[in-house]
């Protein structure tokens, strides 16, 4: 097995706990994150991503395990930990009554680097999210995929060793998202240790090298997102959908008339999901036992469907 040397491990965290008086929002987490990966927390609301997160960004206390971050514990390096890492919280808190280039320049002042030094690194991270045409502009007049551009650019302000970006992508449309994505694989690329959390499949599928699906505070499975489709789930999935007639008789009756189509079916409050190598071929049996569906689709597996398969429910309800 390949060892590691200690110093490329950027975050180790073992039996990590978390818990707001009585509720235990994280239950027991390890992970470790390597140099240079790009490493994702991937689950749905209140899986305790942001809780971990917090913890990991040295800036909520960590009730229980042990939790090690480029080699420092935060209980007791703080602020050596923050200094060498870059944030972006999972809600904006940029401010509002500066320009953009003030809250750049204001951030990098804050880490106490020099003036000069300042002002050139402001103008090459505009650069880098595109928002050097936007200099100018009082924040509030932005657009929700530039202040999260902007909350990356402030992120880089130190040169951080890791990135830490809780959902960077949340509430945003399709288009913003793809810009983000694309910034973030630049800085994934550079050799920037990044760890993500967030609640969108694609966005695990398309920037996370390995990732861990968590629920309700602990950590259901653990791999790359290949793997973890290989593993979970089948190569194409065939949705089913019915029309009124035939889900009258419910879709679990429905479901046992094509059980034997697919490895699984998984009963979705609209439709079925059909497990198999081959999606067409489970279509076109369902066609021949006199089924109907009024809307077909056949897709590979997603880490949707890993989510589904482990713990019974969708992401994103
Ligand atoms: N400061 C707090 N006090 C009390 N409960 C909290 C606090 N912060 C989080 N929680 C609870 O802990 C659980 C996990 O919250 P957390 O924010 O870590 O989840 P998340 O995975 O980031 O969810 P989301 O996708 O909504 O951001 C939730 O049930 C939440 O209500
Ligand atoms: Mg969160």
């Amino acid at each position: 097995m390949l060892s590691v040397p200690e110093t490329d491990v950027m975050i180790r965290a073992r039996g990590l706990r978390k818990s707001f008086g009585d509720f235990e929002a994280v239950r027991g987490v390890d992970v470790d994150v390597h140099r240079g990966e790009a490493f994702g927390f991937l689950g749905p609301n209140g899986a305790g991503k942001s809780s971990t997160m917090r913890m990991i960004a040295a800036v909520s206390p960590v009730t229980g395990g042990e939790l090690r971050i480029l080699g420092l514990d935060p209980a007791t390096h703080g602020p050596a930990i923050r200094a060498r890492l870059g944030v972006c919280p999972q809600e904006d808190t940029l401010d509002t009554e500066l320009n953009v280039r003030e809250n750049l320049y204001i951030y990098g002042r804050y880490f106490g680097l020099p003036k000069a030094e300042v002002r050139d690194r402001v103008e090459e991270l505009l650069e880098f999210v595109q928002l050097t045409d936007k200099a100018e502009a009082l924040v509030e007049d932005l657009s929700g995929g530039m202040k999260r551009r902007l909350t990356i650019a402030r992120s880089l302000v130190n040169s951080p060793d890791l990135l830490l970006l809780d959902e960077p992508t949340t509430g945003l449309d399709p288009q913003a998202r793809h810009v983000l994505w694309d910034r973030l694989f630049r800085l994934k690329q550079a050799g920037v240790t990044l760890v993500i959390t967030t609640h969108y499949m694609d966005e695990a599928e398309q920037l996370c090298d390995r990732l861990v699906v968590m629920d309700k505070g602990v950590i259901v499975a653990e791999d790359s997102p290949l793997a973890l489709i290989r593993t979970h789930s089948t190569r194409e999935v065939a949705e089913l959908r019915f029309g009124v007639a035939e889900t009258d008789q419910g879709h679990e009756a429905l479901a046992e008339k094509v059980a034997d189509l697919g490895e699984r079916v998984e009963v979705l409050a609209d439709r079925l999901l059909v497990y198999g190598d081959d999606g067409e071929e489970v279509v076109a049996k369902v066609h021949e036992r006199g089924l109907r569906p009024v809307a077909t689709l056949v897709r590979r597996s997603s880490l949707e469907d890993v989510f589904l398969r482990l713990t019974g429910r969708t992401l994103v309800d």
